[in-house]
C-alpha cells in the first residue's frame, strides 16, 4: 500500500515534505561508479523503471552514440579523453522528469616497480624503493599511496610517486621477498590497485 493513502496525517505530511511521495519512475545508469584508463572505450546503460516515458535519454557534454531498447538507452564513448566526465541520464514520464547522474573518472596507473639500490654487503645499510605513478582528475597530485613491506623490513606506506625502506644488510635475507603494493583512490569511491614483488640479492 501506498503510505502516502494509507493515513491523513501521514498524506499531509506527505504533501508537505518534498520528495515525500515515493516516486514510482526511476531512471538509473550502470555502472554506478565508472573508472577507465584515459583513451579507452567504455559503455553506460541507463534503465528506467517504468517503461511509460515520453523520452529517455543521456545529457552529455561529448558526441552521443545511443543505443534504445525497451526501457533503457546506452551511451558508448569510445575513447575517454576527459579526465572528469559528468554524465546525466532522465526519463520524462508525464509532467515529471527523472535525472541519474554520475561522473566518469579516467586515470593513467603506471604499476609499482621495486628497485634495489646501494650497497649488497652484509652489515651494511642498503635500501629497497618502490616507485608507481598516476594521473587522474584535479585535485593533483594525484591521490596515490604506496606501502612496501617484506620479511625483515619495517613495513612503510607513503603518499606516491615513490617509497623507500632502508635495512641493514643480513646473508639471510638472501632471496626473501619484499611486495609493493600501489593504490589509485579516485573520486570518492573507486579505487585502482596493483603491487609487484621481487626478491632481494644480498
Ligand atoms: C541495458 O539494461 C537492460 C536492463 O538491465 C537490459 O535489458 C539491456 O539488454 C541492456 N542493454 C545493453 C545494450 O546491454
Ligand atoms: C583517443 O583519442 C586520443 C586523443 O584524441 C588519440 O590520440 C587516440 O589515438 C585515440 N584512441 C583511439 C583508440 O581512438
Ligand atoms: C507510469 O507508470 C507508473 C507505474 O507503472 C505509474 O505510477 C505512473 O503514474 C505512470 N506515469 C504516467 C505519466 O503515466
Ligand atoms: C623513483 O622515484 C623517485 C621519486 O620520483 C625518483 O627520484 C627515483 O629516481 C625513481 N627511481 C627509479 C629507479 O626510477
Ligand atoms: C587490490 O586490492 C584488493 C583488496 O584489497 C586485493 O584483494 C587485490 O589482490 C589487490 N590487487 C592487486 C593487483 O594487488
Amino acid at each position: 500500500m501506498d503510505p502516502c493513502q494509507s493515513w491523513g496525517a501521514m498524506a499531509l505530511l506527505c504533501l508537505l515534505v518534498p520528495g515525500g511521495h515515493p516516486d514510482p519512475c526511476r531512471v538509473s545508469i550502470s555502472p554506478e561508479e565508472p573508472a577507465v584508463e584515459f583513451g579507452t572505450s567504455l559503455l553506460f546503460n541507463c534503465t528506467s523503471s517504468c517503461r511509460n516515458y515520453t523520452r529517455l535519454s543521456w545529457e552529455v557534454s561529448v558526441t552521443k552514440i545511443e543505443e534504445q531498447g525497451p526501457g533503457w538507452v546506452t551511451l558508448s564513448i569510445p575513447n575517454v579523453t576527459d579526465w572528469r566526465l559528468e554524465l546525466h541520464c532522465f526519463g520524462i514520464f508525464g509532467e515529471r522528469r527523472d535525472i541519474a547522474t554520475t561522473t566518469l573518472h579516467a586515470y593513467r596507473f603506471s604499476p609499482p616497480r621495486i628497485y634495489q639500490e646501494g650497497d649488497t654487503v652484509a652489515g651494511r645499510e642498503t635500501h629497497v624503493t618502490c616507485n608507481a605513478s598516476a594521473q587522474a582528475s584535479p585535485p593533483d597530485p594525484p591521490n596515490l599511496r604506496l606501502t612496501l613491506w617484506g620479511e625483515g623490513l619495517s613495513p612503510s606506506t607513503r603518499q606516491g610517486p615513490s617509497v623507500t625502506s632502508a635495512f641493514t644488510v643480513q646473508p639471510e635475507q638472501h632471496g626473501r621477498e619484499v611486495t609493493c603494493e600501489a593504490v589509485l583512490r579516485l573520486g570518492r569511491r573507486r579505487m585502482v590497485n596493483a603491487s609487484a614483488t621481487a626478491t632481494l640479492w644480498v
